[in-house]
């Protein structure tokens, strides 16, 4: 199904109208909701039709040129200066499509975002935030710490237009069920609503299980996309997300009453179905993210020395 969503008005009529803009006349949404729009294509030229300080928030979850099998027209295998220069060109497009004050998280390896990072610094975006996303599992790497943890940045297009931090629950044992930290005999002058968010996050449950997971690579859980559209937009926001994998962020800003404008250059049909609320339905899955940043080929020599990879 094709469906030009121009001058379709969301339902929620006292929400911002961000999309009645002129945005991607010359381009057919795949699929459309009220609320968004799927985009088919490579996002390095779906992107320049996007006007101009448009959206609030631009979340990217790119590949993370490690080897993965995305399917037909991606490929994940690029030298190093091609995966930087790749990445360059749609940082660039996000960040002037960002609205003054907007947010852009990166989701990547810590390897990357260094890069990535640098790159923001140099289109002028503020930073604010290295949060670390611990993994639960993850492969040893001979001659190196053992990576545990997935690197998400947040920066804004100067001084964020909206900020909201999160409360999280007081950390308890699973098995005693008493508090993991000792909070010196103040444990009662906790706010009762929760700690204060920090920039380490414990609580992200990867996608692992084949009957939830809608995609055979990479996808996020809801909620780490949940909690990124809570700090940066509020309702009626535009969120961006240039490469949509399995719609993880469409369902999110769905839930949360944003809009959103979605690309994929690969399969669409899983977001389409995760959209419409049909059954999950996977291929078997690929090794995981072992290598962490170290070359493809020598990731795939690896043997998954956790159990927990299969
Ligand atoms: C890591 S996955 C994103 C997963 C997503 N965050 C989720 O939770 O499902 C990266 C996605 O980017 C897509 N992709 C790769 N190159 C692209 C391009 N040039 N334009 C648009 N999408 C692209 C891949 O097909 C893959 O689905």
């Amino acid at each position: 199904m094709r469906t030009a969503l121009i001058d379709r008005k969301p339902d929620l009529g006292y929400y911002r109208n961000v999309l009645t803009s002129t945005a991607l006349e010359t381009q057919e949404a795949l699929y459309a909701t009220h609320l968004g729009r799927l985009y088919h294509g490579d996002c390095v030229q779906i992107l320049q039709e996007i006007p101009d300080a448009s959206a609030d928030l631009a979340f990217v979850d790119p590949p993370f040129n490690l080897g993965k099998d995305y399917g037909k027209g991606v490929s994940d295998s690029l030298t190093e200066c091609e995966y930087l220069k790749w990445c360059s060109e749609w940082i660039s497009a996000c960040v002037r499509i960002l609205k003054p004050g907007g947010a852009l998280f990166s989701f990547n390896l810590p390897k990357w975002n260094i890069e990535l990072g640098h790159m923001l610094n140099e289109e002028g975006m503020l930073f604010r935030h290295w949060i670390a996303i611990d993994i639960k599992y993850s492969l040893p790497i001979p001659g190196r710490l053992y990576p545990s943890h997935y690197s998400l940045l947040y920066f804004t297009k100067g001084k964020p237009s909206f900020f909201n931090r999160p409360r999280v629950p007081v950390p308890i044992c699973r098995h005693c069920g008493g508090d993991l930290k000792d909070y010196g005999g103040h444990r009662d002058k906790l706010n009762p609503k929760g700690l204060n968010l920090t920039d380490v996050w414990t609580d992200i449950p990867p996608v692992r299980h084949q009957s939830t997971k809608r995609r055979g690579a990479n996808e996020l859980s809801l909620k780490l996309l949940r909690r990124v559209l809570e700090i940066s937009t509020q309702p009626g926001d535009l969120v961006l997300d240039p490469f949509g994998g399995s719609g993880t962020t469409f369902v999110a800003a769905e839930e949360m009453h944003r809009h959103w404008i979605g690309i994929e250059l690969g399969d669409c049909e899983p977001i389409i179905q995760r959209l419409k609320g049909e059954k999950p339905n996977v291929s078997p899955k690929n090794l995981g993210d072992a290598g962490k940043g170290m070359s493809a080929s020598r990731a795939r020599k690896l043997p998954p020395k956790d159990p927990a990879l299969g």
